[in-house]
């Protein structure tokens, strides 16, 4: 039997095209090269590249510090310094918590800038992570920006939505393109709140064996805004979350930590790859044993683990995600580096391995058309043939499940490229698929859903050098997120009216836990045997949903098994 999960579908804030296309110049990809373990040549370097993925960096420089003003807010921990440019938000930025290496962060007990800032147009370094410059990052990273519209005032009980950046938990910022809060937060009328949380091994890979280092980060920023957003307008009981690919997928972690519950009231879940289930505590073990042996550490020797460099700790890093899932496949290799069903914090799976635990939380759920498209054009730069569909579908899902899509008639291979829908396949089954059977397991045991596809997009800067990206009709993995921030760059008309438009849905959302607004297609909520996805942007069929395809129960989920369900993590 081959390995499983060869191809490795990468996730938000990464560049395939740098990680994984550079070695593959002049390799031609045939049928003959694809047979045989490991099917994909280019999964190794997928493999060892993806971990080395490049930081998005781009420290927009959204306030100049010269036309901006300073504002001081009273807050229970301090005065709050924030600038404001004019535009009808100010910003804040802020360190929420502070940690000790490898140990559970701690909240803010006095307000202070973030690494990185001598004043309050300064903004936060990143969290450490691979292939960036060290000077981009600091160790004391957990700062988050806090944008408000100058029209708030303070205790008028304003939402906050709380916005948790995607990378596959090894990049990524607060301050990465199009993040910019201002626009989101003066068209909801809320508080935006951008995060960051310990990434990669500092985040997950504590030598003691700790776990979820990071899931507590993002609870103690929830902790931090319940405490400081009634000075600025924000009601402590209105805190919803929302991130995209990763980010999602931490927000998944939060909805399975009882803990966390009352921290917030909602969630908004875009493009998570949910066919990656939360760790397990056993391959958790496993993991972390490889990572003690690479830096050289024992579990118990604090001495020798702070006298690491972070460039040692992130080299360790690289390896382990190399190495991860010949460690334990159930690991995939997208994102091997992930939250861990410990039983104590996070205490569901949230899948269909396990018994559904009751809920109550108004959840929305997206994804974009093409989530699979970055991953698949960027590793084949030219047109594939038919023939590798099937080894494709073999090499990442195994034998048995590879039979019963080629024989669905889900996937047409009789096309002249065969890249549409091996992407189509990827889109199903890491993203749209796992995501439907979610919100129907939602609303079946007391939550609500609702469900969305973007058929219009914003080309996120590292989708532009996909073609396939940039082609009419193609919303690739990220596109959606200036969408929502509403920082698209000299936006369509198309583009604008869907910022427009999930703007108000937002603003609904986070007050009312619907989407529904006046004078928009009605969004129906997802029931246990029709989710009704709403077709979010394009040319609106009259129903405004969109077509099941293979996201029904009867076959992504049952008769071929997500990868939780093959691996039972
Ligand atoms: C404030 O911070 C900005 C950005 O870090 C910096 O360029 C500027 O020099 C600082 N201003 C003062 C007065 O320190
Ligand atoms: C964890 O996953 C492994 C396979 O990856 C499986 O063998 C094991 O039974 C799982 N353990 C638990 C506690 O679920
Ligand atoms: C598959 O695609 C080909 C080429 O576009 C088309 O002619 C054919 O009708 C499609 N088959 C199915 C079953 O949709």
């Amino acid at each position: 039997m081959v390995a499983f999960a060869l191809i490795p579908f990468l996730l938000a804030g990464v560049s395939p095209l740098s990680a994984v296309a550079a070695p593959l110049q002049g390799l031609t990809i045939t049928a003959a090269s694809v047979k045989g373990a490991p099917i994909f040549p280019p999964i190794n370097y997928g493999l060892s590249g993806l971990c080395k993925l490049p930081l998005l960096q781009e420290i927009c420089a959204i306030v100049a510090a010269k036309t901006s003003s300073g504002i001081q807010v009273t807050t229970p921990i301090g005065v709050a310094a924030g600038v404001s440019d004019g535009s009808g938000a100010s910003r804040f930025p802020v360190k929420y918590a502070s940690a000790t290496r490898w140990e559970a962060s701690t909240i803010s007990t006095k307000w202070t800038l973030p690494t990185g800032a001598t004043n309050a147009s300064g903004l936060p370094l990143a969290c450490p992570q691979p292939l960036v410059d060290p000077s981009t990052y600091a160790e004391d990273c957990l700062s988050m920006i806090l944008y408000v519209p100058t029209s708030l005032k303070a205790n008028s009980g304003a939402p906050t939505l709380l916005w948790i950046h995607g990378g596959s938990f090894i990049t990524g910022s607060a301050t990465g393109p199009g993040l910019d809060g201002s626009k989101l937060a003066i068209a909801t009328n809320s508080i935006v709140a951008v995060m960051q949380y310990r990434l990669g091994a500092l985040g997950f890979m504590a030598p003691s064996g700790t776990t979820n280092l990071a899931v507590k980060d993002t609870i103690n920023a929830m902790s931090f805004l319940a405490k400081v957003v009634p000075s600025f307008g924000g009601s402590a009981s209105k805190i919803t979350l929302a991130g995209q690919s990763s980010g999602a997928g931490m927000i998944r972690a939060l909805l399975a930590t009882p803990s966390a519950s009352s921290l917030f009231q909602s969630a908004i879940l875009q493009s998570d790859p949910i066919d990656y289930g939360f760790l397990n505590a056993s391959t958790q073990v496993a993991l972390q044993s490889s990572f003690n042996t690479l830096t050289g550490c024992t579990a118990s020797n604090k001495a020798c683990q702070n006298a690491l460099s972070l460039e040692a700790i992130i080299n360790a890093q690289v390896t382990l995600c190399s190495d991860a899932s010949s460690i334990d496949p159930s690991t995939g290799t997208a994102e091997p580096v992930r939250p861990v069903r410990d039983g104590s914090l996070i205490t569901t799976p949230l899948d269909l391995t396990a018994a559904f635990p009751s809920v109550n939380k108004p959840i929305l759920l997206s994804n974009v058309r093409n989530e699979a498209g970055p991953t698949i054009f960027s590793m084949f730069t030219a047109a594939i043939d038919s023939s590798i569909f099937e080894d494709a579908a073999q090499g990442s899902l195994g034998d048995a499940r590879a039979s019963t899509v080629m024989a669905s008639g889900f996937y047409n291979t009789s096309v002249s490229d065969t890249r549409i829908p091996l992407e189509t396949l990827g889109t199903d089954y890491v993203w749209r698929c796992p995501t439907w059977s979610l919100a129907r397991s939602w609303v079946a045991h007391g939550g609500k859903a609702f469900v969305g596809v973007y058929y219009t997009g914003a080309t996120y800067p590292a989708n532009n050098d996909i073609a396939f990206c940039l082609e009419a009709g193609s919303v690739c993995h990220q596109d959606d997120i200036e969408i929502v921030f509403g920082t698209v760059p000299n936006p369509t008309t198309a583009q604008a009216a869907l910022t427009t438009e999930m703007q108000a849905r937002y603003k609904a959302f986070l007050t009312t836990g619907s989407p529904n607004v006046a004078g928009l297609l009605p969004w129906t909520a997802a029931t246990t045997t029709d989710v009704h996805a709403h077709q979010l942007g394009g040319t609106p069929t009259p129903s405004g949903e969109v077509p099941a395809g293979a996201c029904e129960q009867s076959f992504w989920g049952d008769s071929v098994d997500y990868d939780y369900q093959v691996y039972g993590i």
